[in-house]
């Protein structure tokens, strides 16, 4: 049979039964042949075709965050040698809020964030819980990276440990996330992440003017509970003062049962934060507060006009936006969040507040309102009442 010299080995296995088929369509052996041969293009053409619809439909989250991770490991300091779609000229690379154009494509959950800003920094009614000066301290909170004009305000129990790590390889420190020693990422001596408190006050409004500003939000109740754990349970990295110095001064004040031996108790703490004096403790605690000082008191927000608001809650999304935004997808991308670590655990949050009375709960949602509001999360009235 002629079928046999077909040049495409692709048709082989459907050989005999196009061949019966072509037999009575066909006049000649050229035509024989040649209707062989197109029908062994169509075969690569929709085979073609389906490939591209299985990967589609199919791409896992897995493979898809496999992939997200080599990105971000394979991070390169050089922007010019890569075929990414934003390139603009230098002065307008920074803000998405600077162009018009992307403007327009931001999803709208990013522009409802800062409008409901906009509108809670407006409320007289909260105007103490939602302003702040722009003092040192949060110009101490806002790292700079002047290579590509970003802006990043650090919210402490929120994964900003990553951020910096994006940041201090844009800045060219380091020339990958897994060369940064651990102890190098908070160390701002050695790892190339100046603060914005480092600059003088002409640098410093041209920044807060032009670059690319933004930071992550979670949870008010679930960030403290968060800090406790990290700060005073299991402190992972090598910080006794926290349970030596902190804990101690916290008891001392605020324990309600004398009798009581025990190290310090979550209860211990929210009496601690929603006292209205608390600033006298602050005040001998130094810098250590900012792992559960509000965010309002952290960043600015009212004060500083921020270009994107993240949710830990939805990093999955906001991550990649933040990205795009700030005009560095191309370099890096997220390290991979491992799956249900983001969601809101309100079992967590009812278990941590059993016991505690609800007068306290509510003096410390009265200095938390501000975050709750300014930010979209629900008062939780499952403590409260
Ligand atoms: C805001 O704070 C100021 C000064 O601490 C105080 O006098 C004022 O009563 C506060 N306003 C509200 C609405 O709590
Ligand atoms: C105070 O703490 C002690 C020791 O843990 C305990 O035995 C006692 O019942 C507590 N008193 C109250 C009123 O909770
Ligand atoms: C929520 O927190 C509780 C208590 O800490 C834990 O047992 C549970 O697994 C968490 N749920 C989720 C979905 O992570």
């Amino acid at each position: 049979m002629e079928t046999q010299k077909l040049p495409c080995s692709c048709l082989y296995c459907f050989r005999d039964s196009l061949g019966r088929i072509t037999e009575w369509l066909t006049f000649d052996n050229m035509h024989h042949q040649w209707l062989l041969l197109a029908a062994c293009f169509w075969v690569i053409f929709m085979f073609m075709v389906a490939s591209k619809f299985i990967t589609l439909t199919f791409k896992d989250p897995e493979a898809y965050s496999a992939r997200q991770e080599l990105l971000f490991l394979t991070a390169v300091p050089d922007a010019g040698k890569l075929p990414g779609e934003k390139h603009f000229p230098e002065e307008l690379k920074p803000t998405g809020a600077m162009l018009p154009d992307s403007q327009l494509a931001q999803p709208l959950v990013y522009l409802e964030r800062l409008e409901l800003i906009r509108n809670v920094c407006r409320d007289e009614a909260l105007r103490n819980l939602s302003h702040t000066a722009v003092s040192k301290f949060v110009l101490d909170r806002i790292f700079v990276c002047d290579k590509h004009k970003i802006l990043f305000c650090q919210t402490p129990k929120v994964g900003n440990t990553q951020w910096k790590k994006v940041l201090i390889v844009l800045n060219g420190a380091f020339p990958s996330i897994e060369e940064i020693p651990e102890n190098v990422v908070h160390d701002h001596e050695k790892n190339g992440l100046p603060r914005l408190s480092s600059f003088s006050e002409a640098e410093i409004q041209k920044r807060l003017k032009t670059y690319f500003k933004f930071f992550i939000v979670r949870d008010p109740f679930e960030r403290l509970i968060s800090a406790f754990k990290d700060k005073f349970v299991h402190n992972p990295r090598f910080e006794p003062w926290y349970r030596h110095e902190i804990a101690p001064g916290i008891i001392r004040k605020y324990r309600r049962n004398r009798t009581e031996t025990r190290g310090i108790q979550f209860e211990d703490f929210v009496r601690y934060l929603g006292d209205p004096n608390h600033r006298w403790l602050d005040l001998q605690f130094g810098d250590h507060i900012i792992h559960w000082v509000t965010y309002v008191e952290l960043c600015a927000p009212c004060e500083i006009k921020y270009s994107v608001i993240g949710h830990h809650e939805t990093l999955e999304d906001d991550a990649p936006y933040i990205l795009k935004e700030a005009g560095i997808d191309h370099l890096v991308s997220y390290p991979t969040i491992p799956p249900g670590i983001t969601m809101y655990n309100k079992t967590k949050v009812q278990h941590y507040f059993l016991g505690i009375s609800k007068r306290d709960i509510r003096r410390l949602y009265a200095r938390f309102e501000g975050d709750f509001k300014l930010f979209g999360y629900q008062k939780p009235d499952f403590l409260l009442n």
